[in-house]
């Protein structure tokens, strides 16, 4: 097969994203300018700013990924970036740049699915590893501030396809795991500070309802098609807006509202917080809320996941997106697994969250495809996975 060298963008959300991958197995250059310090004041991503932020971030964050590179645009064999889903100003800022570089360098274009950049991120990292053979079928769990989304994926030649069996019916993982912090006074976003804090909790000392799954879903399913009645294949949804009204609830009851506030204040004024910072605001109520809060949210999403591995026999799990940086999902998704006999993969932590590797990643089937984009192609802001 020949080596394709592909420059991959993404601005699906808010990060800034350029990155360099040899033939989807080997990392380059992966360059990620966040713009959490534009976002934090207002406890999550404001769209208008993050496509602004796009705007001034991507031309100088896709020159640097090519001068770690050691690349020129000419040197590169093919641009491909995010379609969706996504924000969509922030997608189009992307698609504009990738388009105008295609179309004046004469480069191939490569839209890509941002959930499939997700996967290909796993995949990525386990052949640079030397880690070639893969045993189908392959279970993927997409965990992020946007999705919370369960595949099966499976590859033709060298063509990627997936079906969804399962979805978050109202908030994905990430985004309850940043109401929380949210709804606690600690900032934007949610995720990595209850990753660092929870250790410091009872995880035991709050018990949380499981989430309740009553009815089919009328909405539709997450790849656009909606539920036959004949469609017997089982699902494995996920509901995480229950247990983020639980720990309102549990604020309100525990008359929290005025610690929560003054560790809000407090918190504002330190530029970079730091765990020490953290832990000097925050008492044993709060530890122990956060602590059993991410203990339930992992357990529900570990519990599922490992249903559907069960459910499909599945031979390898694939865990991935913003949450699977999460140290206690790891390390839960790991020992449970194994008690099923079930290899569990994930990106490493900077290539779990956005980043645009993974994008330059799963390219590479379709440019091997030859599976161009036309010039043009749109944003999709709810593009489906298939
Ligand atoms: O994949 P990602 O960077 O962007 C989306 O596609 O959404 O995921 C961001 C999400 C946010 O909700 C963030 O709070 C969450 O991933 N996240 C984490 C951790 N790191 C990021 N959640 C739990 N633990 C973490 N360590
Ligand atoms: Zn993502």
């Amino acid at each position: 097969m020949p080596d394709a060298y592909i420059l991959g963008i993404e601005s699906s959300c808010d990060e800034t994203a350029a990155a360099v991958v040899r033939s989807g197995e080997q990392l380059i250059s992966n360059v990620v300018a966040s713009q959490i310090a534009t976002h934090q004041p207002y406890g999550g991503v404001v769209p208008e700013l993050a496509s602004r932020e796009h705007l001034r971030a991507i031309v100088p964050v896709v020159r640097q990924a090519l001068a770690d590179a050691k690349h020129t645009y000419d040197s590169v064999d093919a641009i491909a970036v995010t379609q969706g889903p996504g924000l969509a100003g922030a997608l189009l800022v992307g698609i504009v740049y990738a388009k105008a570089l295609a179309f004046a360098l004469g480069k191939p274009l490569i839209a890509v699915n941002h959930l499939e950049g997700h996967i290909h991120a796993v995949l990525l990292e386990e052949r640079q590893k030397g880690n070639h053979e893969l045993q189908f079928p392959v279970l993927a769990l997409v965990v992020s501030g946007g999705h919370t989304h369960l595949y099966l994926a499976s590859q033709n030649g060298d063509a990627w396809s997936y079906e969804n069996i399962g979805h978050t019916r109202d908030d994905a993982a990430g985004e309850a795991f940043d109401k929380v912090a949210k709804l606690l006074g600690l900032g934007y976003p949610g995720g990595p500070v209850i990753d660092r804090l929870a250790p410091h909790g009872d995880p035991h000392s709050v018990k949380f309802p499981p989430a309740q799954i009553k009815h089919r879903d009328r909405r539709g399913r997450a790849d656009g098609r909606t539920v036959k009645p004949d469609d017997d294949r089982p699902r494995f949804d996920f509901s995480y807006s229950g247990i983020k009204t639980a720990v309102l609830r549990y604020v309100e009851s525990h008359q929290m509202q005025a610690a929560v506030e003054a560790r809000r204040k407090a918190l504002a004024n330190i530029s970079k917080p730091k765990l020490d910072d953290y832990l000097l605001h925050c008492d044993k109520l709060t530890l122990d809320l956060v602590a059993s809060f991410q203990r339930a949210m992992i357990e529900d999403l570990v519990g599922k996941t490992l249903a559907a591995a069960e459910a499909y026999d599945i031979a390898t799990l694939f865990v991935t997106g913003g949450v699977a940086a999460n140290q206690e999902l790891r390390r839960t998704f790991e020992r449970e697994g194994a008690k099923q006999g079930l290899p569990v993969f994930f990106p490493s932590r900077p290539l779990s969250t956005d980043n645009a590797a993974m994008i330059a990643a799963a390219a590479y089937p379709k440019f091997l495809a030859r599976d161009f984009a036309p010039m043009d192609f749109s944003a999709e802001a709810g593009m489906a996975l298939k």
